[in-house]
């Protein structure tokens, strides 16, 4: 057990629900102990019995909880470049995805590399996330499709966690798209490999949760249901792929089970805010993915804002749609191109973020009880984080994870 440890001299943005913007305390203190955060509150209030315990000074420094990715497909082999070229010139995400293209190209490269490769890709990728404060990331499957190969990859996630002082939390994505083996038929898909996989994945405890691709060019509401009633039977928490290209209602399906969060939204029809806000899911907004395929739908976010529903933002790192590995750059856009303040996109990437993996009683908040995970920032005002673009203002990050 490591000792106490006594933070003085912090400009606190706790994001806690309180009346200050951020939940900023401007004289804060914190006290770790173990590695969990006993106690949060202005200096000047320090409680006595804290006397004499080990203390670091961060010098007026900004302190924000670790920043959260909850939308990552941060394991895959190759690049898509050349679809970057492709559509530059006018072809479409979806002509080249029914052109043999897309997922099932990242798939072909993915199952051709090894676990050795895949893992130092993922690192580099990883290392990317952590200079800038990211303590815990989401990743999913999705680019294995075949029972061995999906499960493959989650393996492989769960490594990096004993290689990095970060949290990785696992999502099984079998349901991204039909590989070729089965054109023709994505039912047989979800029955023989989407299902029985997730059924040994979860034997094996590498689920945390079950999503989706549900899309005129992936599955249907039909087909996802029926992954629903799987992960439901196996108490595993959903979440979902929706709205990204059409109105599937996705958001609306995964509201009905309970999930913890529908992503990427943009075609979200804004009479089904009110039913989707009603099921408590996080609205995920992936403004990587709306950048990089040049979408000009925006998502209803003036609705959703209206309707109380808690918006995080990710990277949505992939090779296809958001190949990009800086969480900072994905607030900087749900900014410029959502209209989020800065203050709800740092929301997105810890309060909102911690809820949409499920982690929101020890994640994502500056407050007794949390883990003591912590980003200390060279800046004087938490909106910088969003209006920086490139370099990492971050001056250290503050970890517990190796003590219990
Ligand atoms: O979140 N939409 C589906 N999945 C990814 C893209 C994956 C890919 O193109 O490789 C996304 O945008
Ligand atoms: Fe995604």
């Amino acid at each position: 057990m490591k000792q106490d440890l006594l933070l003085t001299g912090c400009k606190l943005a706790a994001t806690q629900q309180d009346e200050n913007a951020y939940g900023l305390i401007a004289g804060g203190a914190v006290l770790i102990r173990g590695n969990r955060i006993a106690w949060v509150g202005d200096a000047d209030n320090i409680p006595s019995e804290y006397a004499g315990i080990e203390t670091e000074d961060l010098d007026g420094r900004l302190v924000t909880p670790a920043l959260i990715d909850c939308h990552t497909h941060l394991v895959f082999g190759g690049n898509r470049a050349l679809e970057f070229e492709m559509r530059l010139s006018g072809a479409s995400y979806e002509d080249i995805a029914r052109a043999g293209g897309g997922i099932i190209s990242t798939v072909k490269t993915t199952r051709g590399a090894t676990d050795d490769e895949l893992i130092e890709l993922a690192l580099k990728r990883l290392d990317d996330l952590i200079s800038e404060g990211v303590g815990v990331v989401e990743i999913k499957s999705g680019y294995g499709l075949t029972i061995e190969d999906e499960i493959r990859m989650l393996r492989i996630a769960r490594r990096l966690e004993t290689l990095r002082p970060i949290k990785i939390v696992t999502t099984w994505l079998a349901a991204h798209a039909v590989p070729p083996e089965y054109t023709g038929r994505s039912d047989a898909y979800i029955d023989e490999v989407a299902i029985p996989g997730l059924q040994q994945a979860a034997a094996e405890g590498l689920v945390d949760a079950v999503d989706g691709f549900c899309e005129n060019i992936a599955f249907s509401c039909d087909q996802i249901e029926r992954l629903f009633i799987a992960a439901k039977t196996l108490s595993l928490p959903v979440k979902l792929h929706a709205e990204q290209l059409s109105d599937q209602k996705g958001a609306l399906l995964a509201a009905r089970f309970g999930g913890l969060s529908a992503d990427h939204l943009e075609y979200l029809n804004e009479n089904d805010t009110a039913a989707f806000a009603a099921s408590g899911a996080v609205a995920v907004l992936l403004p990587g993915a709306f950048y990089t395929l040049n979408e000009t739908k925006l998502p209803p976010v003036g609705a959703l804002r209206e309707h109380s529903v808690e918006m995080a933002i990710a990277t949505d790192c992939n090779p296809g749609s958001s190949p990009i590995s800086s969480i900072l750059t994905a607030m900087n856009m749900a900014c410029t191109q959502f209209a989020l303040t800065p203050e709800e996109a740092l929301l997105g990437v810890t309060r909102h973020a911690a809820k949409a993996l499920g982690l929101s009683d020890q994640y994502g908040v500056i407050a007794p009880g949390y883990r003591a995970e912590l980003a200390v920032w060279n800046v004087d005002h938490p909106a910088e984080l969003s209006y920086w673009l490139g370099g990492s203002p971050l001056h250290n990050y503050i970890t517990r994870r190796a003590t219990i």
